[in-house]
C-alpha cells in the first residue's frame, strides 16, 4: 500500500493530511505556522507521520500548497491554494459547486466544476477584514478564548452593527461598544455578520451555485456558518476535515500522480 501527502502552509495554521491508495484520510496534524515557516512544515508533516503508523518510505509523493508550499522542502511538487481547496471539497461533498475557504489572513471564493477543477475565484485584497484575523482581534478585544467565539456569539438578543472595516480598528470599536454597556455576545454577533456579509460580497462575483462548501480554519466557528448561510440563504457544507481541506486537496493530487506514474490508463479512468 502506498500513501500520498498533502501539507498546507497557511499564513497562520500549518496542516498535514496522509491518505492511502483509496483516497482515506489515514492521519492528519495541525500546528501553528510560526516565524519559521520550513520548521512548521516539518513539524505537521512528522506529526502526522507519528500519529500514524506508517514509514516514512511508503509516502511515495507529497505536495506542498499554502502560501508557504515552497517552503515544503521534502515535498515533490507544488499546487496553489485554491486547485487545493476546491479538489478537497469536491472529493469530500461531489455535489460542491461553490467553496468559500475562510483562513487566518484570506477569504477565497471559488467556483469549481463536478472534477472539482477551478472555473473562477476571487480572494479579499491584501487586507484581512473578512478573515479569522479580523475575528482574533475581536477575540483578545473581548477576551474570549478562539474557541469559544462561535457559540458565545450565537447567544446574541441585540446584536451591535459593526462600522469599522479594518482589522487594526476592528479592537477599538469592539471596546468602545463594550464600554457603551453592549453585550459581549450582541458585539460579537455583529462582528461574526460584518465579516459573513463581506464573505457574500466575494462570493456573488464568483456567483454562487448550490452546493456552497465552507473550508479553512473558521469553519470550527458554528456562529460564522450560522451567520454566511443567513446570508446567502443556503445551508453549507461543513465537516469536521473542513480545516484540512486544503491539504486533502495536496494529498490528492499527490495521489494521481502516484497512481498516473504507476499505470497512466488506469489513473485517467479513476479521476474520470
Ligand atoms: N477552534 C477554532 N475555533 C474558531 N476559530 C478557529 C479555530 N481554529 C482555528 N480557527 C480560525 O481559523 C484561522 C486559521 O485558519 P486556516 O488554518 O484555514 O488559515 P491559514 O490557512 O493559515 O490562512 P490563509 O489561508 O489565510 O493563509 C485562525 O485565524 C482562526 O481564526
Ligand atoms: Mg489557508
Amino acid at each position: 500500500m502506498a500513501y500520498a501527502a498533502g501539507v498546507d502552509v497557511g499564513s497562520t495554521q500549518t496542516k498535514a493530511v496522509i491518505i492511502d491508495e483509496e483516497r482515506k484520510i489515514v492521519s492528519t496534524a495541525l500546528i501553528d505556522t510560526g516565524a519559521n515557516v520550513i520548521q512548521a512544515a516539518q513539524h505537521a508533516y512528522d506529526s502526522a507521520l507519528k500519529s500514524s503508523k506508517i514509514r516514512e518510505v511508503e509516502v511515495e509523493y507529497i505536495i506542498g500548497t499554502g502560501y508557504g508550499r515552497y517552503r515544503v522542502t521534502f515535498g515533490n511538487a507544488q499546487v496553489t491554494e485554491i486547485s487545493c481547496h476546491g479538489r478537497g471539497a469536491v472529493h469530500m461533498f461531489p455535489k460542491t459547486r461553490t467553496v468559500v475557504d475562510m483562513g487566518g489572513q484570506d477569504t477565497k471564493a471559488i467556483r469549481v466544476n463536478d472534477l472539482g477543477e477551478i472555473v473562477d475565484f476571487c480572494m479579499n485584497d491584501k487586507c484581512a477584514a473578512g478573515t479569522g484575523r479580523f475575528l482574533g482581534a475581536a477575540a483578545t478585544a473581548l477576551d474570549i478564548p478562539l474557541n469559544d467565539l462561535g457559540t458565545t456569539a450565537l447567544k446574541f438578543n441585540k446584536p451591535v452593527r459593526i462600522s469599522t472595516t479594518c482589522t487594526v480598528f476592528a479592537e477599538s470599536e469592539v471596546l468602545s461598544w463594550l464600554g457603551k454597556g453592549k453585550k459581549i455576545e450582541d458585539i460579537l454577533w455583529g462582528v461574526h455578520q460584518s465579516i459573513a456579509s463581506r464573505s457574500a460580497g466575494l462570493l456573488r462575483r464568483v456567483g454562487v451555485e448550490d452546493e456552497v462548501t465552507f473550508t479553512g480554519g473558521v469553519t470550527r466557528n458554528v456562529a460564522m456558518v450560522k451567520a454566511i448561510e443567513d446570508r446567502l440563504e443556503t445551508k453549507l457544507n461543513v465537516s469536521e476535515e473542513s480545516h484540512y481541506m486544503g491539504a486533502l486537496g495536496a494529498a490528492l493530487f499527490a495521489l494521481d500522480h502516484i497512481l498516473e506514474s504507476r499505470n497512466p490508463r488506469k489513473s485517467v479512468e479513476a479521476t474520470s
